[in-house]
């Protein structure tokens, strides 16, 4: 009896940890789809030292969310005049006049957002 309490416990408390831990997290295997379906036409991904994408009209995005904030790369994806505005700093010193064209704006859902972010880490 003790012992199945001490087991359930256990198992209780892992699947409390891991939801904790993936609360929020964007899928990896959606992100890769949707990346390649809507970003790959301009920007260059490695994921997990597999080959996504290598175009080169946009920026590498491989790690990028390890060098940039949250939400800035949210408010990039979906509104990059905003993305511009709000994080002048970033925009003027990583990527002004280094393209020969602009990110337009690109319809993406939230849950599309937190897939792709996971794509960027
Ligand atoms: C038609 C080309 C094009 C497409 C499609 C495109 N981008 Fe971009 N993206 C760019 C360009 C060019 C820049 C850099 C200059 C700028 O801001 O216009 C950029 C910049 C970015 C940045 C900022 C990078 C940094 O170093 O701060 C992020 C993040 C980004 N794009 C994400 C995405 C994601 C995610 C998608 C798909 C949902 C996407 N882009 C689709 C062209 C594109």
């Amino acid at each position: 009896m003790m012992k199945k309490i001490i087991a359930l416990i256990a198992t209780l408390g892992l699947t409390i940890g891991l939801s904790t831990v993936f609360a929020g997290e964007g899928d990896l295997a959606k992100g890769v789809t949707t990346f390649k379906s809507k970003c790959a036409y301009c920007h260059s991904l490695i994921v997990q030292d597999k080959k996504i994408s290598s175009a080169t009209s946009g920026p590498d995005l491989t790690g990028i969310a390890s060098v940039r904030p949250n939400e800035y790369l949210r408010i990039y994806m979906v509104n990059p005049d905003k993305g511009r505005k709000d994080f002048k700093d970033i925009y003027e010193k990583e990527l002004k006049g280094k393209y020969n064209m602009k990110m337009p704006r690109i319809a993406l859902s939230d849950a599309d957002i937190d897939n792709i972010i996971a794509t960027l880490k």
